[in-house]
């Protein structure tokens, strides 16, 4: 945290009850100067804090906007190691990119980086992410790389239950997970996730991009926002904390149990499994019925008599199973 950051905190946290305040009270709680207070109080109100003044008793706090921010996010974490360094950014190119630049090197395994906003948002296969600042959840984690490549395809199913029963806890719709990254409503995308193994860096970096308050109008083609399915809008910064403390708890029980778990959690929120499928293999294309999710996290892929275990692929077509 930033020391501007630091003092808007220490300022914010003294008025949580939502009674009026002076400035020179908060001054003395906080041990900031006076005009440190009156300097932070400012910078919230640009920042879309609401501020209820009075001649003799002060400010009082009466709106705070849906920002993430410690305040917001740390409160409600659970884990032990998952979060427990975040970061906070305004726009960054890439949350992914971010945690893997020089700043972050050496940063130890659980470190977030979140930001309202990104330049150059990536998805798989080189696409882009987009999102209008302020609207949805785009943050990465960084994570021991025990496992390599296999380690990254279980690590988003893990993530992708996780994140789809922080959703359900919220109080959002029931999500489903369209095999390898993406949670839908229908065949409306809602979250994407990019696992990226580095063995550069000797690293996994988990990447989350979740539509959550964002208007149909400021959706990209085929998406759905939280907001657009459950027309309520949800605060982000609880949220952001929801997903990771079940992906800890998951990548936990994991660790303890084995992968089967995982598998079948993510089987039974599975978009595809029963339906019939296409998949892409860098050109070339299966045709058959999705039978299950693997132990290796991939997609059970049933032609004929045979059905084998795709560990990577695109699914480029689903469609019901004739009688259905
Ligand atoms: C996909 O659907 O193909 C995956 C999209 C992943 C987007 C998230 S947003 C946060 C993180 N930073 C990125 O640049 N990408 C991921």
């Amino acid at each position: 945290m930033s020391e501007r950051e630091r003092e808007d905190e220490a300022v914010l946290a003294r008025f949580e009850g939502g009674e009026h305040r002076t400035v020179e009270e908060v001054a003395r709680e906080t041990g900031l100067s006076p005009e440190g207070v009156a300097g932070a109080v400012r910078r919230l109100e640009e920042a879309g804090y609401v501020w209820e003044r009075h001649p003799v008793r002060g400010v009082a706090l009466r709106e705070r906007p849906d920002r993430l921010v410690h305040s917001e996010v740390v409160p409600h974490l659970a884990t032990r190691a998952l979060g427990r360094t975040i970061r906070f950014f305004r726009s960054v190119e890439s949350t992914n990119d971010r945690l893997l630049s020089p700043p972050f090197a050496g940063a130890p395994p659980g470190t977030v980086v979140a930001a309202e906003e990104q330049t150059r948002g990536r998805g798989r296969l080189d696409r882009r992410w987009e999102s209008p600042p302020f609207r949805s959840l785009l943050f990465s984690a960084l994570l021991e790389a025990e496992g390599g490549a296999a380690a990254a395809a279980r690590l988003t199913l893990v993530s992708g239950v996780a994140a789809a029963e922080a959703v359900r806890d919220a109080g959002g719709p029931d999500l489903l997970i369209r095999w390898p990254n993406d949670l839908v409503a229908g065949d409306r995308k809602v979250c994407g996730i990019l696992c990226e193994y580095r063995p550069d860096a000797g690293r996994l970096v988990l990447g989350v991009g979740m539509n959550v308050n964002q208007s149909e109008d400021e959706l990209p083609p085929g998406g759905a926002s939280l907001f657009t399915l459950s027309g309520r809008s949800f605060r982000r910064g609880p949220l952001l904390a929801a997903i990771l403390n079940r992906i800890e708890e998951w990548s936990r029980r994991a660790a303890a149990e084995g992968f089967e778990k995982v598998r079948a959690a993510a089987e039974g929120r599975s978009a595809l499994v029963g339906r019939a499928v296409t998949l892409d293999l860098g050109g070339r294309r299966i045709d058959g019925i999705a039978a299950g999710i693997g132990p290796e996290g991939g997609l059970l892929v049933r032609t004929g008599e045979a059905t084998r275990e795709y560990r990577s692929g695109e699914v480029v077509r689903v469609r019901p199973l004739a009688g259905e």
